[in-house]
């Protein structure tokens, strides 16, 4: 009877602890944006709380952090009515506007409106979550503004909204508003991994957040990549006293939700000119879409004093940029050869202009794309550019009246083209004396979200290649200054320079690496997935199709693609070509032979010397995994006092238990 009273006594103490920490890496991750530990460290903090629940289903509660997704599926949604109305916003274009609404705001007051706050307008999906006594009880959407609906369910599954407020001046009780919206770098590879395994691409970012909120299960909605920035307040009970906007903010930020760190008050219609300025020109590398900035009366009491009209406020305006979606017409379709082979359908259209860039040029993705927007030559098609994004035909508005060309034979080499086996991606069967792959695929390794070598795009690609200086990545390090500054247009200068780029960018990170390599489906934040999990890049050029199948987010279409990638030998030599040639990252991430690594522990009971926390972490920098469940896979469990039905699943097992002497003294030997 004592030893279950203990360790159920135990388990109180352990599952407080683990939501606590949950709870801060949640916070450090989404809020700061300071990550502490690695997404698998996380993961075993998250599996160790899951089999303590289930071991005590009576220790649930609906604010822990497995608790997000649970909930069954919905039959349709309930309306929900704000307890304050989420108003819109009245817009401008101009300065000359927003001054006009400035001078209009000061004499309505009949006085000077000394500071604004200036925020990004996220282009995503407004929602305003209600939180009673510090916990998510409400969510919903704005709907008509009066009345929305109820996507409780879902806005729970999104990891940067906090099932719980934290700090010390959590109100009784609050309305958080914001705007869900999907990071672009997300967005790029939910999409490019639904193409790879042949399903439906979302239209764009703000679709597809629009489109995850309304899914009446779940957990569809926990499968996309959603984030929020939050802006303001709706209701606020009466036990914070707040002055201006700004203090909102921070105070949103305190109790653990997302407020966009681009936020500045400004003090004269000079600043905030300056402030939308900056922010349009970095506009086009943000990794959320924007379609504006919010400026905001900053003090409360001059808000209150201007009020509302009938359906914005008169304290807020929205300064709109240009669109990132235009229309124009299709002229004509080019087949363009990526770096492993597959031909795109380019489109060529009628030059327009999108934020600031003219777009001539835009991606038609794969065959089925084609399939699915219905376009012809000649049709009036939407356009869309933003962030990194290469332009995107996203709809056809009218119906052109020639149909495209599917080529036969590749547009660079001549060689035959061949159908995948899906069907989707045509594919230039040459793949190593194709020119044109190895160029993209020269440039995508050089490229900025790979080893990002300042100074080698495409035009010097290109002309390294025609010239025969290069023919695979390793190449780029074995260039000389000699060897660049006799292309075209090059000096000696440029040449030192760009050396010396290559050289600095040995230094690289394994994630990086991994997307350098170019294996289709793996874009840069699985590729970050797979540096977490694996930590070295022996590990993961050995991995099992099915260990790569059982990490999050990687189908069997990408697992076998990384799979038949790293059994290539011509991919094997070129990864250790690279290595010989000084392309390394540090050691945390990779030490090659680290002693307890493909070991899983699991523990089981309480210590006298050394706290869980600590032996995790200690194994974990050994490159050990540490589960919470025994199973044929345990390497060892390592069994306190009081141990739980882990011991004797462990002796059924015939898995090695060590105590807690015996674990030190393994600690120590691993040190040595
Ligand atoms: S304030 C009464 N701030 O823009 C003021 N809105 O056209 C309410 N939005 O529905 C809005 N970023 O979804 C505000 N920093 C921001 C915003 C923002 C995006 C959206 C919001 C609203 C729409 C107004």
């Amino acid at each position: 009877m004592g030893s279950v009273y203990l360790k159920r006594e135990h388990a109180v103490q352990r599952v407080e602890e683990l939501r606590r920490e949950l709870e801060n890496h949640n916070f450090w991750y989404h809020v700061l944006d300071d990550p502490k530990i690695s997404d698998g460290e996380y993961d075993s903090l998250f599996d160790e709380l899951v089999s303590l629940e289930q071991s005590f289903p009576e220790l649930v509660i609906s604010t822990s952090p497995t608790q997000r997704v649970g909930a069954q599926p919905l039959a349709g949604f309930v309306s929900v009515t704000h307890a304050r109305p989420m108003l819109s916003l009245e817009k401008c274009a101009s300065f000359e506007e927003l001054a006009n609404w400035l001078r209009r705001g000061e004499r309505y007051l009949d006085r000077n409106i000394k500071e604004l706050t200036c925020e990004p307008k996220i282009d995503g999906v407004a929602v305003s979550i209600r939180y009673e006594a510090g916990e998510l009880i409400q969510a919903s959407t704005r709907g008509d503004g009066i009345t929305g609906e109820d996507i409780t369910q879902n806005v729970r599954t999104i990891s940067a909204v906090p099932l719980k407020l934290r700090g010390t001046t959590v109100p009784r009780l609050v309305e958080i508003r914001g705007e869900v919206y999907i990071p672009l770098n997300d967005f790029n590879d939910f999409n490019e991994k639904a193409r790879a395994e042949n399903k439906k691409p979302l239209l764009n970012p703000r679709n597809g957040a629009a489109g995850s909120l309304r899914q009446l299960d779940p957990a569809v909605t926990a499968s996309r990549p959603l984030s929020m920035y939050c802006y303001s307040v709706g209701e606020l009970s009466d036990d914070i006293q707040v002055h201006t906007h700004r203090e909102i903010l921070e105070l949103c930020r305190e109790w653990g939700c997302r407020v966009n760190q681009r936020t500045e008050v400004v003090k004269s219609l000079a600043e905030c000119q300056k402030f939308i300025e900056k922010v349009g020109a970095e506009r086009a590398s943000l990794n959320y879409d924007i379609d504006g900035i919010v400026i905001k009366v900053n003090d409360l009491e001059s808000q209150n004093d201007l009020g509302f009209l009938a359906r914005h406020p008169r304290w807020a305006i929205a300064f709109k940029y240009p669109a990132t979606e235009v229309s124009t017409r299709l002229l004509d379709v080019d087949f363009q050869i990526g770096r492993t082979g597959v031909l795109t359908p380019v489109a060529r259209l009628e030059p327009v202009h999108v934020h600031g860039v003219t777009v001539s040029n835009a991606t038609l993705h794969n065959l089925d794309e084609i399939k699915r927007l219905g376009v012809k030559i000649g049709a009036t098609v939407l356009i869309r550019r933003a962030g990194d994004i290469i332009p995107q035909v996203i709809k056809v508005t009218e119906p052109g009246t020639v149909d495209i060309d599917i080529p036969v034979a590749c547009p660079v080499c001549g060689s035959q083209v061949l159908k995948d086996g899906d069907g989707v991606a045509l594919r230039c069967i040459n793949r190593q004396g194709c020119e044109a792959q190895v160029k993209e695929y020269i440039s995508h390794f050089a490229s900025r979200v790979a080893l990002d070598i300042t100074g080698l795009g495409e035009r010097l690609v290109d002309l390294l290649v025609n010239e025969e200086k290069i023919k695979d990545p390793a190449d780029i390090f074995r260039l000389t200054v000699e060897d660049i500054s006799t292309l075209e247009r090059m000096g000696e200068k440029s040449a030192k320079k760009l050396v010396e780029s290559i050289e600095t960018s040995k230094e690289t990170t394994l994630s990086r690496f991994i997307h350098a390599l170019g294996i289709v489906g793996v874009g840069e934040v699985t590729a970050r997935l797979l540096a977490d999990h694996f930590r070295t890049i022996a590990f993961l050029m050995d991995a099992a199709i099915e260990e790569l199948e059982q990490l999050e987010d990687i189908g069997p279409i990408i697992a076998e693609n990384i799979h038949s990638y790293f059994a290539n030998d011509r991919n094997r030599q070129l990864i250790s070509d690279l290595i010989d040639l000084g392309v390394c990252w540090p050691v945390q991430e990779e030490i090659e032979a680290l002693p307890c690594q493909g070991q899983t522990w699991v523990f089981t009971g309480t210590y006298s010397g050394i706290t869980r926390n600590d032996a995790k972490d200690r194994l974990i920098r050994l490159g050990a995994k540490v589960s919470s469940t025994v199973s044929r896979n345990t390497s060892y469990l390592l069994a306190g006092e009081n141990p739980g039905s882990k011991l004797s699943k462990a002796r059924t097992l015939d898995i090695p238990i060590l105590n807690e002497v015996e674990f030190m003294e393994f600690l120590e030997n691993c040190s040595k």
